[in-house]
C-alpha cells in the first residue's frame, strides 16, 4: 500500500489522516495516511526517513511550512508564490513542493459557499504566511479588487507589491485596518488573531448584507471574527471547509483523482 503522512509539531488533533482515510474508500485508492510529529529541530530528517520507509508523499503543517519549501528539489508556481509547502510529492525526479490552500479556500469559496470570485471586490486581512498562501489563487479568479489588509502596514504593502503585476492594473493594493473602505462582497480573515481570541480592529461599512466573511480558523463555536461578522449583517463562515478542500487538492495531487467533499465536511463539522 502507498503510504503518505502529515508532518506537524504538535500533531495529535490533526484531522488528516481521518480524511484521507474517507477519500481513500470513497475512490477506491489503496493507501495509508498517518500524523507523524517532527521534531522541531528534525523536519528534513523526519521526511528523509519516510522517504526511506517507501513514503509517497505528506502533507506539511505549522511549524514546517517554510522548511518544507526549503527542502522541496522543485516548486509548483503556487508553491513559489504561496512562499510555503503544505503538500510534498516523493517523484522518481525528487521532493516536488506544492501548496494547496489557496486552491482549498478558492474551492470553498466558489463550490461549497456558492459565491463568485469573478468581478467582486474582496478583502484579504493579514499578510502573513496563511494570507500569502492564498493571494495567486485569488487574483486567477479575477477579483475587481483585492485589498490586503495588516497590523503591520508595511508587510500588506510589499505583499500587494508582489502580486501587483498578475492582478492587472489597480487590482491589488495593500493597507492598515483603519485604511479599508468598504463594503466588500468577500472577507477573509487570513490572521491570527482569532488564536488569542482578538478581532482585527475594523471600520465601519465593511461588511454589507451578504458579504461572505470567512475565518480560515474553525472551532466548535464560531470565532469572534464570525460573531462580529454575524452581526453586520454577512453570512460567516469557519475555515473547516478550506481544511477538507485543501486536503482533496493535495489527494488529487498525489492520486490523480480529485475525492467529492461534501459528505467528509458534513461528517467533521458534526464532530467538533
Ligand atoms: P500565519 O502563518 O498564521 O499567517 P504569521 O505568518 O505569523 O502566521 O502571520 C500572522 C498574521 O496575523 C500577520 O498578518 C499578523 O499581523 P502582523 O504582520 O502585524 O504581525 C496577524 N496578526 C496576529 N495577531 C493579530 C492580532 N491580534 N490582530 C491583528 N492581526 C494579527
Amino acid at each position: 500500500m502507498d503510504r503518505y503522512c502529515v508532518f506537524g509539531n504538535p500533531i495529535g488533533h490533526s484531522k488528516s489522516p481521518a480524511i484521507h482515510a474517507a477519500f481513500a474508500a470513497q475512490t477506491g485508492q489503496q493507501l495509508t495516511y498517518e500524523a507523524r510529529l517532527a521534531p522541531l529541530d528534525g523536519f528534513a530528517a523526519a521526511v528523509q526517513a519516510f522517504i526511506a520507509e517507501g513514503g509517497k508523499g505528506a502533507n506539511v503543517t505549522v511549524p514546517f511550512k517554510l522548511e518544507a519549501h526549503k527542502l522541496a528539489q522543485a516548486l509548483t508556481v503556487r508553491a513559489q508564490a504561496a512562499g510555503a509547502v503544505n503538500t510534498l510529492h516523493f517523484t522518481e525526479q525528487g521532493i516536488i513542493g506544492d501548496n494547496t490552500d489557496g486552491a482549498g479556500l478558492v474551492a470553498d469559496i466558489v463550490n461549497n459557499a456558492g459565491v463568485a470570485i469573478t468581478g467582486k471586490r474582496v478583502l484579504l486581512l493579514g499578510a502573513g504566511g496563511a494570507a500569502r498562501g492564498v493571494v495567486l489563487p485569488l487574483l486567477e479568479h479575477r477579483p475587481a479588487q483585492l485589498v490586503i489588509a495588516n497590523r503591520t502596514v508595511a508587510t500588506a504593502e510589499e505583499l500587494a507589491r508582489q502580486f501587483a503585476a498578475l492582478g492587472g492594473a489597480g487590482v491589488v493594493s495593500g493597507c492598515g485596518f483603519g485604511q479599508v473602505e468598504g463594503p466588500f462582497d468577500i472577507v477573509i480573515n487570513a490572521t491570527s488573531a482569532s488564536l488569542q481570541g482578538d478581532l482585527p480592529p475594523l471600520p465601519d461599512g465593511v461588511f454589507a448584507p451578504g458579504t461572505l466573511a470567512l475565518d480560515m480558523m474553525y472551532g466548535a463555536q464560531p470565532t469572534v471574527f464570525m460573531q462580529y461578522a454575524s452581526g453586520h449583517g454577512a453570512l460567516a463562515r469557519d475555515g473547516l471547509g478550506m481544511l477538507v478542500e485543501q486536503a482533496a487538492e493535495a489527494f488529487a495531487v498525489w492520486r490523480g483523482v480529485h475525492p467529492a467533499t461534501g459528505e467528509v465536511l458534513h461528517r467533521l463539522r458534526a464532530a467538533l
